[in-house]
């Protein structure tokens, strides 16, 4: 083969495992796989100089490890920001803004506060040449070979007329979708997890071998100039020199806007808080800028801070409180979860009391006793999370905690599968805490939809041993009904009706009403609309399973399992003889429009709920999928998509918004 060709087909190669390892997690190969075309391509680089192309993958990952970081001096100074509380402190920075400019109004461009770490990159006649950590703000280290391996930091400028040397400041992050990958990693490898996408993105950064910090997933958002030499001048607004640093292929962030005057940083204020937590990544405030860089000049600093500058910030989504006791909770499945109880402490916008702890490693990992400071993290609408023990706040009776050797509501065996963390309780419905919760489940809104049988019944009427198994609840009367705590006549015979009416229901609601293993709502929809009857899933083969989008090999097993189980098998026909009932599933029309396609839909839209939106995408046509895969055709991204979007762009899957949609919707349907 000639060389070109072969040098152009291991690029493609190492590009296209990177984005298989860093953006959708599914790596297809061995790291030694990777490694060895890694080292042909430098070798065949470094033998035909010709080929040699500065944006090669081997530009990104330097070889040898270095034994420690050197030191950079800022040519100017890295500055932080003065912090608004509340919208007097913003008043204040904008009237002292304007007194000083004698000026009536000003133009300021609203940026999000990334959190993350602030550096400095310099390009030298376009070429990535030099990368540095704040440090003390006069001098940090040398970075430069781990900010190379950051796939989203062009290493060679795109476009022409950059200056000759250009010192680009801004932030580096880790977004949280990967930063949730990473952390279910080194759970599942009983490793350290990070605290918070802002520690784990330090951390990566502070690798001495690059290699390692190449398989993390960082970013890098620019937000300011630092020193340049150039023969062409660049705008006057802050705005229009964040536009242009675009162009160059620089990331900036797509969230900023140029507003006037403190009402218009209020507003900007208010809108993004709003967003915060549908955004991909972690902000902690707003930054409001002067946007005329004349002005800024005029301006200038104070100590180490620009008088042109100021950073309103949000709540905290970390804060420290007691934990006051470990409850385990025996789920449906009989999974075995540890709740911390805490003294409650108001984080990310909600007061918390409870925080998952996961299983028993997650215990030891974090050595938490009964008693400790922990620090809680509650980011977006993530269960929230204990991240840290405050470990010299310890308490002297801080008591150590015992995972159950036996379970915690019926004391039968507990046991945990090969690989797995997760201690489970074997009884199965014998449990009561299992048919409490899977009874809880079978009723629930989006599975039987029983309207009235709350948890106080639920608790009777599985204490009682009033119902075994869900089926039961079919043949409760109203006088056995009017015999428990606080239920008259009048509601009994409501829940009579209630638990009557639920018996008219879809196929897709009984799949996931049954409460298979890891068969969520979505999965059940497709499992419905690939199969059609009950009698084709239950009988269908793990090849036949696999063929489902959104079914792995894992679910597969699950719901082979289920369906092989007797007294699975019993309990759908004795539900089925008591009365429920689905209608056959409509076959999709010949020549649907959307028919063949899959479809996800994401974020929040203004129109319609997204339950609304998945109709009308099933009534053209397609299938609706939970997750976005290879299998995807388009993906609906309203407001505030994360990752989704995210895995969608990567895959090169096609994205509508919703105003789009409106648009083709109606032409679909007078199709
Ligand atoms: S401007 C002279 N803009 O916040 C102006 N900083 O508290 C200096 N940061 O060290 C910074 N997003 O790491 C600026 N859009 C943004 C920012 C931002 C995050 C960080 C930066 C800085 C710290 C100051």
């Amino acid at each position: 083969m000639e060389v070109i060709e072969e040098v152009r087909q291991l690029r493609a190669q190492l590009l296209r495992w990177n984005k298989e390892y860093y953006q959708n997690d599914e790596p297809s190969v061995p790291d030694s796989e990777y490694d060895r075309t890694l080292n042909r391509l430098r070798a065949l680089e470094e033998q035909y100089p010709d080929v040699f192309d500065p944006s090669s993958p081997t530009q990104r990952v330097g070889a040898a490890p270095l034994s420690t970081f050197g030191s950079v001096e800022h040519r100017l100074p890295m500055l932080s920001l003065d912090n608004a509380f509340n919208e007097d402190d913003l008043h204040h920075f904008h009237r002292r803004v304007c007194d000083r400019l004698k000026r009536q109004t000003m133009a300021y461009c609203c940026e999000p506060k990334l959190d993350g770490i602030a550096v400095s990159i310099v390009w030298e006649q376009g070429r990535l040449q030099q990368a540095a950590t704040r440090g003390d703000g006069r001098s940090g280290e040398d970075i430069t070979q781990n900010v190379r391996t950051i796939d989203s930091v062009p290493l060679v400028l795109s476009g022409a007329d950059y200056p000759d040397i250009l010192e680009v400041r801004g932030e580096i992050f880790m977004p949280r979708a990967g930063f949730e990958t990473l952390n279910a990693r080194a759970r599942s490898s009983g490793e350290k997890t990070f605290v918070n996408p802002r520690n784990a993105a330090a951390g990566s950064l502070r690798q001495l071998d690059s290699r390692i910090t190449a398989r993390r997933p960082l970013d890098f958002c620019a937000y300011g100039l630092g020193h340049r030499e150039s023969k062409s001048t660049l705008p006057d607004e802050h705005s229009a020199v964040m536009m242009q640093l675009g162009r160059w292929g620089i990331p900036i962030s797509t969230l900023s806007e140029v507003v006037l005057d403190a009402a218009g940083c209020e507003d900007y204020f208010a809108r993004l808080s709003t967003k915060r937590d549908g955004l991909p990544f972690d902000i902690d405030g707003i930054v409001f800028k002067v946007d005329s860089r004349t002005d800024q000049t005029q301006l200038g600093f104070v100590s180490r801070a620009p008088r042109w500058a100021i950073a309103r910030k949000f709540p905290a989504q970390e804060e420290t409180t007691t934990v006051r006791s470990v409850e385990f909770q025996v789920g449906r499945t009989g999974a075995i979860t540890p709740v911390a109880r805490l003294d409650p402490v108001f984080v990310g916008g909600v007061t918390v009391s409870n925080a998952t702890l996961h299983n028993a490693d997650e215990i030891d990992r974090l050595r938490l006793k009964v008693g400790d400071t922990v620090i809680v993290r509650r980011a977006g609408d993530v269960i929230p999370q204990i991240v840290a023990v405050v470990a010299d706040k310890r308490p002297a009776d801080a008591q150590a905690i015992a995972f159950p050797s036996c379970c915690p509501a019926c004391g039968s065996a507990v046991e945990r599968d090969p690989g797995e963390a997760v201690w489970r309780c074997l009884a199965g419905l014998v449990c009561p805490a299992q048919r409490m919760a899977s009874l809880r489940h079978f009723v629930s809104r989006k599975a039987m939809d029983v309207e009235g049988l709350g948890e106080k019944v639920i608790e009777q009427l599985v204490e009682r041993d009033l119902v075994k198994d869900v089926a039961d609840i079919y043949h409760l009367d109203a006088s056995t009904l009017e015999s428990l705590e606080r239920m008259g006549p009048k509601s009994a015979a409501n829940l009579l009706q209630a638990i009557d009416s639920s018996k008219s229901s879809t196929l897709a609601r009984f799949i996931y009403a049954l409460g298979i293993r890891e068969v969520g709502e979505a999965t059940a929809r497709q499992l419905a609309a690939h199969f059609n009857t009950l009698d084709a899933l239950a009988c269908a083969t793990e090849d036949r399973l696999l063929a489902v989008n959104d079914v792995g090999a894992v679910v597969a097993d699950h719901i082979r399992y289920f369906f092989d189980q007797a007294a699975n098998q019993r309990t759908i026909q004795r539900l089925i003889d008591l009365g429920v009932r689905w209608p056959a599933p409509q076959k999709v029309a010949e020549g649907a429009v959307l028919a063949g396609q899959t479809w996800v839909v994401t974020g929040k839209l203004d129109g319609m709920t997204r339950d609304e939106a998945e109709s009308a995408l099933r009534a053209l046509g397609a299938n609706v999928a939970s997750s976005v895969s290879s299998k995807t055709t388009c993906l609906l991204a309203g407001a505030g998509a994360g990752s989704k979007r995210t895995k969608a762009e990567s895959l090169g899957i096609a994205i509508i918004d919703e105003a789009r949609f409106d648009k083709q919707r109606k032409t679909w349907e007078t199709a």
